[in-house]
This record gives C-alpha cells, structure tokens and sequence, in this order.
C-alpha cells in the first residue's frame, strides 16, 4: 500500500535486517519523509533466509530491496587484514561486529549512488557504537549523503513502542516483548547485549549460547589441527586449503564442538558507556592463536615487538569506527609489511573450551636450533655473554658507586 503512495519519490536506503527495528523503521521513513525507501541487505553469513527477509521487507513498504552477498570480500579484505594484525580490543574481544559495520555501510553507499538516493539510514540506536561506525564510513564515502538515524529522531523509547507501532499499522514483524538480548550475527562472531547480561555479576544463561558447546558438554577427546598459513594468511587446515571464509566457517564449526572462543566482558564503547558484553568467536579465537605461533617463528624481535606496539591503536581504530581512515590504512601497510615472511603452519589442540598452540613450523622459521639448544654448539659463544651483560649493567653499576643504586629492601 505504501509501495504504491512512495513510488517515484526521493529515496533512502535502509541498512535493513529484516528484525522489528528496521521494519518499523521502513514506516517510519516513508511517514515522516514522504519517501521511497530502498531495503539493502547484506549478506555476511548470519545464517538467516534472505530472500524471506527481502520479502518481508516488501511487505513492510519498501519500494525496492537490494541483497548482496558479501560473505567472500567481508572475510578476505575485512576480517582477514584485521586478523594479520592480531587485533583484539581491550584483551578480549575480536571485534566480529566492529569489522561488520564498515562493509555494511560502504555497500550501502554503492546502492544509494546507483539509486541517486538523497539519504541513508540505519537502525543503530543513539546509545552504541554501531552508529559511529555507520555514519564515519558513510561520510568518507559521500560528504553530502544525508544521514537518517530514526533512533535518535522519533519518540519512540522501547521495545514495547516499537511493538505497538508495529501493531498499529500492520507491520509484519515475529517480535514478541520477551526478546532475552540484543544479538548481532555474522559468519565471524554472535554478540550479546541486555537482558540479564546488564547486571555484570550474572552469569550468561548457558541457553544464551548459540554457536558453541558449552565445555562441560564437549567431547573428552581433545581434537588436533594444523593451520597452514602463507604470507601472513590462513589457507588451510589440516592440509585442505580453503577460501577465506570457508575456512572460517569450517573452524567456527569444529571449534563450537569444543567450546572454543566465549568471552564474557565489561568494555569501553566510543561514546563513553560501559557495557557488557558477550561473544561467541570460535574459528576467529583458534586463528588469533595459530597466527601468534606462526609468527614467533617467522617474525624478527624488533619487527614483533615493534608491531605489537601498535596492535591498540589499530584496534581502537576498528572498535571506534575509523576502518577508512589514511590512520587505519597507514597501520595496515606497515602491519602487512611485517607478514610478508609469515608462511608456515601452527598445530593447535582444541580442548574443553581451550585452543591450545602445541607446535609449529615454517619454511621461514629463523629459529635455529642449533643456536637455541642446551646442548654444545658451535655457533654462539657463551663468553660473549659477558661482556654484553657488563656493558647493559654499566649504568647500575655506576649508580650503586654513587649511592644512588637500587631502593628496593628485600
Ligand atoms: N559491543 C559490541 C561492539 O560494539 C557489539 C555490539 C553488538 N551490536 C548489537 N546490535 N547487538 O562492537
């Protein structure tokens, strides 16, 4: 009915997911700005029926619904230049909804250019980092794009409300007022926000979970696999090479057998609220583990120790909505630099909820054992030592003669 009245309008594209937000938005939209609305989804691997959702999304009013699949380019030029970097914010999380948020946008500024829209859209609340993350990468694409965020324009302030504005003009939406959390899905992570996770000393319900066994219920043989890793990489495991987000899934799959990648935690958000949150990052945890092994055979100390200095503030980048910035891309270059020499391969053994690193190996390695070994070699000579130790001591030395050495008592 609405489809009819907008038909020929100026239009705005939606970031739609098909849930009761982006579907009372579509109403909304079209009430307040007398517009066609076009729905885009994106596919990146949540797993849900998207040709029922685009349908879903005509019912609702939308003019036209674009679905793009995006699930190969999300893992290979999104989630895969993060993992070379090891990013992980505030130690835990590894950012399967951050990393999302610009693919999304960026697609969805491709539709509004073809569909010459006046405006963009999305469903983030005013309360989140999702909108920062939209609206940056909205902004780097078309300065003069009009951003619509209903979230912090409409009265509406619930749940509730949106249900009974969903009522009152018919949208089709499965809702109910008992939905538990806020979740976010993609083919790297499930996240969980709200509900009784609000209070930081309850423990996630165990039913929460969707992806992962939980340990106790995992099997009592532990599983070994081998990542085989080029340049930096992922390519394989257990010697079959797969594409990059293939390869994902197939370790999200055997890694939820073992209750691999739960994270419970209380993080910082950009916009200065502390919030808790739960993640479910199974294939994403074992190769953050199997990436570290192969590069502390591959990488050189001062290279590592170097790049591993910059691993927060690349992080912070992603986590608060900076993907496309020259900062990111000047941090990936010399991230990705460093990877050129990582090919090699990690075994790992998954077990009760534990990825453990129990080997690696590379045709690049610069470990060398016959430096490395306790036993005889011929290659290092003990007595310099010395003198490397004498000279590095020089200073403690010097101070100690002058009364001025260490204050510690014990
Ligand atoms: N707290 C995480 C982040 O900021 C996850 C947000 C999840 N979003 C959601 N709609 N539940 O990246």
């Amino acid at each position: 009915m609405q489809r009819e009245k907008s038909k020929g309008k100026k239009k705005v594209v939606l970031a739609y997911s098909g849930g009761l937000d982006t579907s009372v938005i579509i109403h909304w939209l079209i009430e307040q700005y007398q517009c066609e609305v076009v729905a885009f989804c994106a596919d990146l691997g949540q797993g849900e029926d998207l040709a029922a959702i685009a349908d879903k999304a005509k019912r609702t009013g939308a003019g036209k619904v674009v679905v793009a699949d995006l699930k190969a380019v999300f893992a290979r030029n999104y989630i895969f230049p993060m993992l070379r970097a090891n990013a992980l914010y505030e130690g835990s999380y590894l950012l399967g909804t951050a990393i999302a948020r610009p693919i999304i946008a960026k697609k969805q500024m491709e539709v509004a250019k073809a569909e010459k829209a006046f405006a963009v859209s999305h469903g983030a609340t005013g309360k989140g980092n999702d909108q920062v993350r939209f609206e940056m990468a909205y902004q780097a694409f078309d300065p003069t794009i009009k951003i619509i965020a209903p979230w912090r324009e409409w009265g509406l302030t619930g749940r509730s409300e949106l249900i009974a504005y969903a009522k009152r003009y018919h949208i089709p939406v499965e809702a109910t007022l008992e939905k538990p959390y806020s979740i976010d899905r993609n083919l790297f992570h499930v996240s969980y926000e709200g509900g009784v996770l609000e209070d930081p000393w309850v423990a996630p319900p165990d039913s929460m979970y969707t992806l992962t066994a939980s340990p106790e219920a995992t099997p009592d043989v532990p599983c070994i696999i081998d990542i085989g890793y080029e340049e930096g990489n992922p390519v394989s495991i257990s010697g079959r090479r797969y594409a990059p987000a293939q390869l994902i899934m197939k370790l999200n799959a055997i890694g939820a057998i073992h209750g691999i990648g739960r994270v419970d935690m209380v993080e910082n958000r950009y916009i200065g609220i502390k919030s808790r949150g739960v993640y479910e990052t199974p294939g994403g945890t074992i190769l953050h583990v199997a990436h570290r092994g192969v590069e502390s055979l591959t990488l050189d100390r001062e290279v590592l120790h170097l790049r591993d200095s910059f691993i927060v503030p690349y992080t912070s980048l992603i986590y608060n909505g900076y993907w496309f910035s020259p900062e990111r891309a000047l941090l990936q270059g010399l991230i990705d630099a460093a990877q050129t020499g990582v090919t090699g391969t990690a075994r790992l053994k998954l077990y009760k909820g534990t990825a453990q690193l129990i080997g690696r190996k590379s045709p690049r390695s610069l470990y060398r054992p016959k430096v490395s070994t306790f036993e005889k070699d011929t290659v290092y000579v003990p007595k310099d030592a010395e003198g490397f130790i004498r000279l590095n001591a020089l200073r403690l030395r010097h101070l100690n003669r002058n009364g001025l050495g260490t204050t510690e008592k014990t």
